[in-house]
């Protein structure tokens, strides 16, 4: 168990309810279970990650890091004469899928507001204390916003329990950094994609939240800029073996959201969005935005991907039933699975990838 304590400056913006200790309820349980697809909580060597210098993209540095004092979402985050919404609407799947959402969105939020505010205050590097303090603030306004859409369900995460008792996995500092960087890229693509959707069938926004999207995802698209420009002024990030680690993580994170999504059938259907689909513009949009720092790209447009996000999608449907079924032949069809959903991915991880020669500038703006 880590002791981790967040600044009263950040507890106020998540919103971490005044109510601690106790026995923690089924929401913040959920929150906490810690499963291959749910998002996690990182810890890192802070003090390697606090050596890696930016002086060699000073430029792009100091200009990112201007944009992130000038704080254009400052007010933002609040709900305004736009939010309108009655809980009762949402028929009980739906209400259900969305529920799981947020608490989803709201663990993977508060994560990074919690790494960041830990990377910040175990730092001495002025440069990167500077930018996890801007990023554990924007990440705390994130959870905050969707902590104040879950109590319209009278449902609350204690997110102070949380904190003290998820279980913390280990990342090295590069292997944060493609995470995060993937993860923030990612996020923004999804969150983007739903925001131009919806904006074309204004009648399947089924909640307010899809409204406060565009700007939101502009935050993670920031957050990823700055991780970029971390890699960058570190090539050896960039070379060797780490090809292979990089090629990794963005497997990972397509099949973990490919798998995921399916999971929630009636949201997507609420939205009228087919998860097949969306995941593999998400993935575009990703890959593209991938290229201003990665020297290797998953190859999404092979016809053999998509084949092998659908096989492990059933085997983790076989392996859910397996582990429902329980007893002995329950575990043994279990283990089954679980080495067929290795073997797949030990062939989405040999796929040919595209290599990639990175632009003289790394910045990018969110034009999508
Ligand atoms: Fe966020
Ligand atoms: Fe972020």
């Amino acid at each position: 168990m880590q002791t981790v304590n967040l600044d009263p400056e950040l507890e106020l913006a998540v919103r971490v309810p005044a109510r601690k200790g106790g026995t923690p309820n089924a929401t913040t349980l959920q929150a906490h279970r810690t499963t291959t697809l749910s998002p996690r909580f990182y810890t890192t060597n802070f003090d390697e990650l606090d050596k890696l210098s930016v002086e060699p993209v000073r430029a792009e540095w100091d200009a990112l890091i201007a944009e992130f004092a000038a704080d254009t979402n400052l007010r933002h985050f609040k709900r305004n004469d736009d939010w309108s919404f009655d809980p009762q609407s949402l028929p009980p799947a739906l209400r259900k899928e969305f529920l799981d959402f947020l608490v989803s969105s709201l663990t993977a939020e508060f994560s990074g507001c919690v790494l960041y505010a830990e990377a910040k205050k175990r730092g001495t590097n002025k440069d990167l204390c500077a930018l996890f303090k801007y990023m554990a603030r924007d990440e705390a306004r994130h959870a905050g916003f969707i902590n104040d859409c879950l109590q319209d369900f009278q449902v609350d995460v204690d997110l102070g329990f949380l904190v003290k008792a998820k279980k913390y996995t280990f990342f090295s500092p590069k292997f944060i950094l493609y995470a995060t960087y993937l993860s923030e890229k990612i996020g923004y693509a999804r969150y983007i994609a739903i925001y131009r959707h919806l904006e074309q069938h204004p009648e399947k926004r089924f909640h307010p939240i899809f409204k406060w999207f565009k700007e939101w995802c502009n935050d993670e698209f920031r957050h990823g800029e700055a991780l970029a420009l971390m890699m960058r002024a570190n090539p050896g990030l960039l070379s060797g073996l780490n090809r292979a680690w990089i090629r990794f993580f963005q497997v990972a994170v397509f099949a973990t959201m490919y798998v995921r999504d399916h999971d929630r059938p009636e949201m997507h259907k609420a939205m009228g969005l087919e998860p097949e689909a969306y995941g593999m513009k998400v993935f575009g949009i990703t890959s593209e935005i991938c290229k201003q720092i990665f020297p290797v790209l998953v190859d999404i447009e092979n016809p053999k991907f998509l084949e092998l996000l659908r096989s492990l999608r059933a085997l983790a449907t076989d392996l859910e039933v397996a582990r429902k079924q329980g007893g002995v032949w329950g575990r043994i069809k279990a283990v089954a699975s679980q080495a067929r959903i290795v073997g797949v991915m030990a062939r989405l991880l040999l796929l040919p990838t595209r290599s990639n020669s990175l632009p003289e500038q790394t910045r990018l703006s969110p034009a999508w």
